[in-house]
């Protein structure tokens, strides 16, 4: 467990919150998730509380709420409250068709720009929930990609990945933030493959010229 950072609040209640929020409080994390409307999850296993609370609480934030409303969410919880904080970004901005809500740039830059005192680290996000805390169900190891302009959320967002089962090895930093599109684009290979395996439990591996 990184020493620095004990306290992951993640924003949304849905189906990538939940798992990663259970595999990273089974890994000895505090984490608590974040609702509009915390009460209607008594039956949670983790803690619910507020997108406010919860974005108070965490010494780094995890955004799963659904890309195309991140922003807005944010804004509502307030600058005061993010400002200087770490956010993992694993949301994609996505149409009701599936296409991409912000077709150029992506959703984590525009975050980035919109709350410049925050540091936003785009990951995970082009793989399915399962794979994300479980990359050991795949046949071979596989890659998980980093996109951020700050090196030391990227370090901690790194060893966040570690906890979920990615080695040092299998994580790709791929530059600053702007590379975030990469990630998003991926979603039309992704969608792609999820019909013609008729499976979302895959990933790709990334290859680089033998030594
Ligand atoms: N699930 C995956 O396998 C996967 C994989 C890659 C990327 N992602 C990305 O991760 C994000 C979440 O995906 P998901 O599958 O977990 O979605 P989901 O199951 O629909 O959960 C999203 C959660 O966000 C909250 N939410 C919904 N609308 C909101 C709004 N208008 N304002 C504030 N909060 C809102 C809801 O929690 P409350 O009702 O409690 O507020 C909801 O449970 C998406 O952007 C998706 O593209 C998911």
């Amino acid at each position: 467990m990184n020493n620095s950072v004990r306290k992951i609040g993640i924003l949304g209640t849905g189906n990538a919150g939940q798992t990663l929020g259970t595999k990273w409080a089974e890994a000895g994390y505090d984490v608590v998730l974040g609702s509009r409307n915390p009460r209607q999850h008594n039956d949670s296993k983790l803690p619910v509380k507020s997108l406010k609370e919860v974005a108070e609480f965490g010494d780094v934030i995890v955004n799963t709420t659904p890309g195309e409303v991140s922003i807005d969410v944010l804004k509502k919880i307030g600058e005061e409250v993010i400002n200087g904080k770490i956010i993992i970004d694993v949301s994609v901005a996505l149409n009701e068709d599936f296409t991409l809500t912000y077709p150029v740039e992506s959703g984590s830059e525009i975050l980035q720009q919109e709350f410049p005192q925050t540091k936003v680290v785009k990951t995970l996000c082009t793989m399915t929930s399962t794979i994300m805390v479980e990359p050991s169900i795949l046949e071979a190891p596989t890659t998980v990609f980093l996109s951020g302009n700050d090196s030391e959320a990227k370090e901690i967002t790194a060893s966040l990945l570690h906890a979920l089962g990615w080695s040092p090895s299998s994580q790709l930093d791929l530059g600053d933030i702007s590379t975030a599109r990469a990630q998003d684009h991926f979603g039309k290979m992704y969608f792609t493959l999820t019909e013609s395996l008729g499976s979302a439990n895959f990933n790709i591996k990334v290859y680089t010229e033998k030594k």
